[in-house]
């Protein structure tokens, strides 16, 4: 399977820092944000990533990682022109995909239990539709939360005002190569974006959507709060995990 880092965005709930640098190249204790999807991929077995971004931020993104020798990956890139939404993103990632199944990761997304990952990675190779990771988490309003029910899953909402669930739906998302015909056919929401959600219910509905409950930490790292709390998150474990590059 290959993979795709969705790390573009306009990182407006870290600013004034996103005016000048990408929210993916910010420390997270001794590393750049994006170390740490680009880890997750590459510990699910994951050879070849594709990074998308802003035009402005690709040439840091490019000093930073190359080609991904380094990381005994092989790394290439994508301009996202317009912060268009992550859905407008995952859309750019169609020739690299060339017709296989992907793994997306948003650019801030941290997950802990890579080794669980690497399974759902794995299995995925034999199924079809979709597969969500889905966390429960205190806030679930900053988030896609799942309505669940033994069945599986009944609808995802975005950010809703008053939660059925504490499920929410992480940045991780696996899919069959159907994905870029639904990125196609959705449209932009009121905000003007094309949702990653409004592409997850479309399998929701079709009832092609599997998943499963993260096991282990995982902070989507997009504010002051949680940018820190996984600061100190690496502080404290990160002689646990393999995220050594
Ligand atoms: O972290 C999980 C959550 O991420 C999900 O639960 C939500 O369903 C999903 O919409 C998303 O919500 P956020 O509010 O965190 O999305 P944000 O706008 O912060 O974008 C997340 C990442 O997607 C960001 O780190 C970079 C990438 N992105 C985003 C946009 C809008 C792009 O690459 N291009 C874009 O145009």
């Amino acid at each position: 399977m290959k993979g795709v880092i969705l790390a573009g965005g306009q990182g407006t709930r870290l600013r004034p820092f996103t005016k000048l640098i990408n929210k993916h190249l910010l420390p997270v204790y001794e590393k750049p944000l994006i170390y740490y999807p680009l880890l997750t991929l590459k510990n699910a077995g994951i050879k070849e990533v594709l990074i998308t971004s802003g035009k402005e931020a690709l040439p840091d993104f490019k000093r930073l990682l190359g080609k991904g020798e380094e990381f005994g990956l092989k790394i290439s890139y994508a301009a996202q022109n317009g912060a268009k939404g992550i859905a407008h993103a995952l859309g750019l990632a169609e020739k690299f995909a060339h017709g296989s199944k992907i793994a997306v990761i948003l650019g801030d997304n941290i997950f802990m239990n890579h080794n669980q990952i690497k399974q759902g990675v794995e299995n995925f190779e034999k199924e079809n539709g979709a597969k969500f990771f889905l966390k429960s988490v205190p806030d679930p309003e900053r988030f896609g939360v799942a309505h669940v029910a033994k069945s599986g899953i009944l609808s995802i909402i975005e950010k809703p005002k008053k939660p059925k669930t504490n499920l929410a739906v992480t940045g991780l998302y696996l899919y069959d190569p159907d994905v870029f015909d639904v990125v196609k056919k959705i449209k932009p929401s009121a905000r003007g974006e094309l949702e990653i959600t409004d592409v997850n219910n479309h399998y929701v509905k079709a009832g092609l959507a599997k998943f499963e409950i993260v096991n282990g930490d995982w902070i989507d790292a997009g504010t002051f709060d949680s940018l820190l709390q996984a600061s100190l998150l690496m502080m404290n474990k990160n002689k646990e995990i393999p995220i050594e590059v």
